[in-house]
């Protein structure tokens, strides 16, 4: 079976992304691209294909759940209700050249597409933007090594949001892509990340999170039935504040406390300083923004992302990482523009025009909720917020594809969501 490109040109066609973040965020939308457009070419050649049994999926999924469920808010994974419906063909998906704006290159980018094995000519297709990963190699498309049945999936070497992606959607009759971003997968060839970083990551058909991804498909005037992200750092500049120490946000009534910045900040900071530099054309940025200490260790981390490399006693957090100059005023051109670009590579200015569900975390070691909530009152009346009780940065992401009212502040998860539209 080779639906690959008709499904991609279908005038039905319906795309979902979701993206993450860092280890462990979500984002998606639901869309009907093409309507009323002509059918494009396609601009993209599929791999061989590899079958992946349902049960397979189910029980790779059920081991990587206790990863994700780290205060246990939800009851567990079970097959018998949450298991996939069928099995799933994966492919690698390689784009003919595309230029990448910012340095010009023309690159080709890999990814994923996962399709249920009983699919139709015309099946909804879930757009997943795995968005940002600390490895070069955990990549979405790494997911094809399934078809080695010795091959087991681990936290260290593979993608488990998209093995929760295939399992949740192309298991139970969606189509999933999903993109591997410049920088990363087998096509990767020693050019650095574009970590979040606009232009490049929207371009090459993934986004920082699917805000990002709704707005490029909304502005080419595609339509979009529903979207949904999870625990979205919106605005950057917001952000870097808030896990540097310079933004407070008061503790949210009826909580005792929040969890302290996740260890992995820093280094997603680290990647984030290397992007700006490369892709914004920053020279010396990340030497001036760093402080002198971390200034060796931060270089080495945007070369290799080797984090067991990091000494655990001279390692920066979010709140040393950066120059004590850094918000101080005008110190250095290049800070100030890295300062703008943040700024503007905010997503907080929309009007949502169809329905946009925001889940987050009330324990989540990256994002305060006060950073969602002002993103969702700006939305309009069609973005809706979802709070996840106890839910740290992870549990939002999976409790998103499997909880249920129960921990999703009476809302249904979004699989339930979007078979309801699809
Ligand atoms: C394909 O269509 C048939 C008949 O409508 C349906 O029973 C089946 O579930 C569909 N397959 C998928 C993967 O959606
Ligand atoms: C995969 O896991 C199984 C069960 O834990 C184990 O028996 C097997 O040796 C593992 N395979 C590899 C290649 O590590
Ligand atoms: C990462 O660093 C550790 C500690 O220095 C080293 O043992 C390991 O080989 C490195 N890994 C890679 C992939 O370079
Ligand atoms: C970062 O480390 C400093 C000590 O160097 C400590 O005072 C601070 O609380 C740490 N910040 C975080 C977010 O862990």
């Amino acid at each position: 079976m080779n639906i690959g490109v008709s499904l991609l040109l279908s005038p039905t066609l319906w795309l979902f992304g979701l993206s993450t973040v860092t280890p462990g965020v979500m984002a998606g939308s639901i869309s009907n691209p093409w309507k009323g457009q002509p059918a494009r070419p396609a601009t993209y050649h599929l791999e061989a294909e590899t079958l992946v049994t349902a049960q397979r999926l189910d029980s790779a999924v059920a081991l990587s759940f206790p990863l994700f469920d780290t205060s246990s808010i939800l009851p567990g994974f079970d097959a018998t209700t949450q298991g996939a419906s069928n099995d799933v063909v994966l492919r690698h998906i390689v784009t003919t050249m595309t230029t990448i704006s910012g340095t010009g290159e023309t690159v080709a980018v890999t990814g994923l597409l996962a399709v249920p094995v009983s699919a139709n000519n015309t099946i909804p297709v879930v757009s997943w933007q795995h968005g940002t990963i600390l490895s070069f190699d955990q990549v979405p498309s790494h997911m094809v090594k399934l078809s080695d049945p010795n091959y087991n999936v681990t936290d260290d070497a593979d993608s488990l949001e998209t093995l929760f992606n295939i399992q949740r959607f192309a298991a139970n009759r969606f189509a999933v892509i999903a993109a591997d971003y410049i920088g990363k997968g087998p096509l990767r060839e020693g050019r650095g990340e574009a970590y979040v970083v606009k232009g490049a990551t929207t371009q090459t058909c993934g986004a920082l999170n699917t805000l990002w991804l709704h707005q490029a498909l909304r502005s080419n005037g595609i339509d979009i039935e529903a979207t949904a992200v999870a625990s979205p750092f919106s605005d950057l500049d917001q952000a870097w504040r808030y896990w540097s120490g310079k933004v407070i946000f008061p503790l949210p009534k009826g909580l005792e406390s929040y969890p302290p910045l996740a260890a992995w900040i820093a280094p997603c900071m680290i990647v984030a300083l290397g992007s700006y530099e490369l892709y914004y054309n920053l020279p010396g940025l990340m030497e001036t923004a760093v402080r002198p200490q971390y200034r060796e260790l931060a270089e080495r981390n945007w070369q290799d992302y080797n984090i067991s490399a990091i000494d655990p006693s001279n390692s920066p957090n979010s709140t040393n990482l950066l120059a004590d100059s850094f918000w101080k005023g005008c110190t250095n051109d290049h800070i100030s523009a890295l300062q703008r670009q943040l700024i503007r590579n905010a997503a907080i200015d929309w009007e949502y025009d169809s329905p946009i569900r925001f889940y987050y975390g009330l324990a989540d070691e990256a994002v305060h909720l006060a950073m969602v909530t002002r993103t969702v009152a700006a939305g309009g009346r069609y973005a809706a917020g979802i709070q996840v009780a106890r839910a740290s940065h992870r549990a939002t992401f999976l409790a998103g594809l499997y909880g249920s009212g129960a921990s999703l502040d009476g809302f249904d998860n979004v699989l339930s969501w979007f078979q309801s539209k699809a």
